[in-house]
């Protein structure tokens, strides 16, 4: 099982070959989407909002990235992991930006993924030169969801169709090796995806990106408090499997199913004899 590489991303939409790429933010879950052949694996910044039931992704602290991150690199042998930056991790300075994207590698990711366009190209360069691979991600930003007026689709019309497409090519140009597309017009995404000799990878933003990423848990049918959305392809309902399991389980034990002889460990034959006629009760 060899590693997927950086440079190898770009072989693979240079061949047409489509990038799999899929969030994880614990160690089973790491195993299974590495076993799966996934190539790339986002500790997104998403862990806020589908793990930890934070409303948005801002609090989502380093730390709690860290921890998260850390378990995923356990898991993981052949797919490239990375890190996301949480709001506040780049966004002040630079300096700080490039001593957050270090601790990401420190702990075992091969990249760290930074929202916004243009504005960040130069934070994204220090990066880079500092030796840290990074993915950009432009289109619909949650970090900044109160600016957009909400989690809207980007690109409607001509004018912030031009700004997502000059902002993809900031990003390639300050050295981004990939560029991630949320939530953007199929149009956009197509252009973007022709224009640039990086791949892209899109969530929900249409067929034509170099590679697709989605959100482990609606994959898996493990957001049962909000509806799974439109771009999102949901392949098992496990909160309804895992209800019925966790009921199973409350019943037997209530019905004195379950622990039963199977369950169970015995002392060494013999000694159950010697502790009773020692006089313990
Ligand atoms: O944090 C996240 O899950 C993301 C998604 C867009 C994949 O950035």
């Amino acid at each position: 099982m060899e590693k997927v590489t950086i440079p190898e991303l770009k072989e693979m939409k240079r061949e047409g070959r489509k990038i799999t790429m899929v969030t994880a933010y614990d160690y089973p879950t790491a195993i299974l989407a590495d076993q799966a052949g996934v190539d790339i694996i986002l500790v997104g910044d998403s862990v806020g909002m589908v793990m930890l039931g934070y409303s948005s992704t801002l609090p989502v602290t380093m730390s709690e990235m860290i921890h998260h991150a850390k378990a995923v690199v356990r898991g993981v042998k052949r797919a490239i992991v990375i890190g996301d930056m949480p709001f506040m991790s780049y966004n002040a300075s630079i300096k700080e930006a490039v001593k957050n994207a270090g601790k990401f590698l420190k702990v075992g990711c091969d990249a760290v993924k930074v929202e916004g366009g243009a504005e960040i190209a130069e934070t994204i360069r220090a990066i880079v030169d500092a030796g840290i691979p990074v993915m950009g991600h432009i289109g619909l930003t949650p970090q900044r969801f109160a600016l957009l007026g909400g989690y809207k689709l980007q690109g409607r019309d001509a004018a912030s169709a031009r700004k997502i497409i000059e902002d993809a090519k900031a990003l390639e140009k300050a050295g981004a090796f990939s560029v991630l597309l949320e939530l953007t017009t199929v149009e956009v995404a197509k252009i973007i995806t022709e224009e640039l000799t990086i791949p892209t990878i899109g969530i929900g933003a249409g067929p034509y990106c170099d590679g697709q990423v989605l959100v482990v848990t609606d994959i898996l049918g493990l957001t049962m408090w909000t509806p799974t959305p439109k771009f999102a392809k949901q392949y098992v309902n496990l909160s309804q499997i895992i209800l019925n399991a966790l009921k199973n389980y409350v019943n037997d034990v209530r019905e004195l199913k379950f622990p039963t002889e199977e369950h169970s460990y015995h002392m060494e034959k013999g000694e159950f004899e010697k502790l009773v006629s020692s006089g313990i009760r």
